[in-house]
């Protein structure tokens, strides 16, 4: 338990309100190997979607609770197809928006063989839970920069769509915990504008954040939120496959930025027994979010748990 968990305990125990919204942890509320989750919340099912696991391209849970009580579909592959431009087995960090015309929409990365990279692309589905029929092309490469990863949409107030991605910078090798030991490589947080088809890239990404040194060889997983006026980008530090991977976040006054880090991360290491946190997914409205957690390195497995998200200002806290 973290000092500031110990401090909420206390203060709660005192009758003191030390965060006013007590907020909490609570999981694992999916017991099997499912990294990198998405959330998607519709009327009456939150549907959660995560990295391949055996032979399933991309996993699907769902909840008809409010995200209190998950089914693994796990027969269920929600990315059956990946497209003429990936492999199968190779797709990582799924999200999943709902378009509101009928159909959703599916980004997610895989290994194209004619980059010798991951990408990130698009697929539609009138079923939340699939199966999704892929593009054609993808939507980004950055074969030069190592790859794109970990796509996630975001629609602003005036109804414009983006996504945000990773720059695979640490794919390209060098040694050390996620091959970028020395911080050779930088990993781009992209910001990319869409049409209103939420597929077709309309101009070209802008970067809105990078690695820095606290950070070790990576940030990754970005999602975009705007919460009370302020956009908010969470994010995972340092290597995935380590127990400094970690759950943090940066704000900023407009999109385009300039973000901020935030001054201490969100979850770490030892905050409620977690190991390795990381892989976030808040909602767009910032009250809740999936993320994972290791519960084994060798082989490595990360199980799905939730949080509530609590605010002062622009800190967000769990
Ligand atoms: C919110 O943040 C402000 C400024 O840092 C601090 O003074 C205040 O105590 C915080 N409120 C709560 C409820 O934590
Ligand atoms: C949600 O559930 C209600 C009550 O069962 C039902 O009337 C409604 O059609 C459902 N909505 C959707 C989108 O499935
Ligand atoms: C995908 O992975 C599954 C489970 O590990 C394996 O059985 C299958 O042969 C793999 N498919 C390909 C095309 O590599
Ligand atoms: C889920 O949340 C909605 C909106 O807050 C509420 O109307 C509904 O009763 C909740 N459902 C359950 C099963 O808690
Ligand atoms: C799928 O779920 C069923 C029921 O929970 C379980 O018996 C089975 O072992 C699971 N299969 C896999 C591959 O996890
Ligand atoms: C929203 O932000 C404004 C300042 O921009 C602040 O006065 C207000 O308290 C915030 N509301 C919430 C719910 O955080």
């Amino acid at each position: 338990m973290s000092l500031r968990k110990r401090l909420l305990n206390l203060t709660v125990l005192l009758g003191i309100c030390y965060s006013c919204v007590h907020a909490a942890v609570y999981g694992p509320v999916i017991s099997a190997n499912f990294p990198d989750p998405a959330i998607l919340v519709t009327p009456n099912v939150t549907y959660a979607y995560a990295t391949n696991s055996g032979n399933i391209n991309i996993q699907v849970a769902t909840s008809y609770d409010n995200g209190t009580t998950w089914t693994l579909l796990n027969g269920t592959d929600a990315l059956p197809d990946v497209g003429p431009w990936a492999i199968v087995n190779s797709t990582w960090a799924p999200d999943v928006i709902d378009r509101g015309d009928g159909t959703f929409v599916m980004y997610y990365a895989a290994e194209s063989p004619s980059q010798n990279t991951h990408c990130v692309g698009a697929a539609t589905s009138t079923n939340a839970v699939g199966p999704y029929t892929p593009e054609a092309q993808p939507i980004a490469c950055q074969t030069p920069g190592g790859g794109a990863i970990d796509p996630a949409g975001f629609q602003d107030v005036d109804g414009q769509r983006y996504i945000v991605y990773k720059v695979d910078g640490s794919s390209l090798g060098g040694g050390g915990p996620c091959g970028n030991a020395n911080g050779q490589y930088s990993t781009p947080i992209m910001l990319q504008m869409m049409e209103a088809d939420a597929l077709t890239p309309m101009g070209n990404p802008v970067q809105i954040l990078d690695r820095g040194p606290q950070d070790g060889p990576l940030i990754e997983a970005p999602v975009l939120i705007l919460h009370n006026g302020t956009y908010v980008l969470t994010f995972s530090s340092n290597c995935y496959n380590t127990d400094l991977y970690d759950i943090s976040y940066a704000t900023a006054p407009s999109i385009s930025g300039p973000y901020t880090k935030a001054s201490s991360p969100l979850l770490v290491t030892g905050d409620d027994g977690l190991t390795g946190p990381g892989g976030a997914t808040p909602t767009p409205d910032g009250t809740f979010m999936v993320f994972h957690a290791t519960v084994n390195f060798n082989p490595l497995t990360r199980y799905m748990y939730t949080a509530t998200i609590s605010w002062n200002g622009t800190v967000m806290s769990v």
